[in-house]
């Protein structure tokens, strides 16, 4: 099966670049931040530009909302919108959980900018009851990424004042325990696109849109993973 991962397109201008690529694709995973909502400034005219880039994909589609994208959309009926959910797509589970938490400078502990709609603690609630369904192999896909991280660590140098962790503590204690995860997808951190492990999982960012960046990932009998810019 081959996927694109796209993420963090904040109505980026590739939207037409990705559209004339995914033909060829069996499902693309869009991982949130559709567009660039700072809450609680929302209006009506965000959810209508969500929706359309939603409507670029003409391919099988599954998504979580990102910490900048409407909050309706946490609460949404779309069955391809998996928050909080899991989705079996010919064969492939994949276990969806959207939003962020706050990001924490690493040197002072304090908070850079806030979640949306997580913090530490009840994004933990809310991935704990989706882990609690979980069948015995899946791919995750969340918005934010795990705390402790290469891909959410942002100006990853011990001595810089602006390094900032942006993940999540709950994702990252998952992964040091045999889970059957086989990949972890994630975005909200444009800076720190990449690939990594936890124990033995695959942590992949494929970058933002916005920046021309996304991925893909091909599942046969072993996983790989390409990333890409426009
Ligand atoms: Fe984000």
């Amino acid at each position: 099966m081959k996927i694109l991962l796209v993420g963090d397109i904040h109505k980026s201008p590739y939207l037409q670049s990705i559209k004339e690529i995914q033909d060829g694709f069996d499902l693309v995973l869009i991982n949130g931040d559709f567009v660039s909502i700072q809450h609680p400034n929302e209006t009506l005219a965000d959810d209508n530009d969500f929706q359309e880039i939603l409507d670029h994909f003409h391919i099988p589609v599954l998504y979580v909302p990102g910490n900048h994208d409407p909050k309706s959309r946490f609460e949404s009926t779309d069955k391809r919108n998996i928050h909080k959910k899991w989705y079996n797509f010919n064969g492939l589970n994949i276990g969806g959980l959207g939003g962020a938490t706050g990001g924490i400078y690493k040197h002072s502990g304090i908070e850079k900018f806030e979640g949306f709609p997580y913090d530490q603690q009840s994004i933990q609630t809310d991935f704990n009851q989706l882990i609690s369904t979980a069948p015995s192999s899946f791919i995750l896909l969340t918005h934010c990424g795990p705390s402790n991280t290469p891909t959410t660590d942002e100006n990853y140098l011990l001595d810089d004042k602006e390094r900032v962790d942006t993940g999540a503590d709950c994702l990252y204690t998952f992964h040091l325990k045999k889970n059957g995860c086989m990949v972890h997808v994630h975005g909200h951190s444009h800076q720190c696109f990449g690939m990594t492990r936890i124990g033995t999982d695959l942590i992949v960012n494929p970058g933002a849109l916005e920046d021309g960046r996304y991925g893909v990932l091909e599942i046969k009998e072993k996983v790989s993973v390409q990333f890409h810019q426009f």
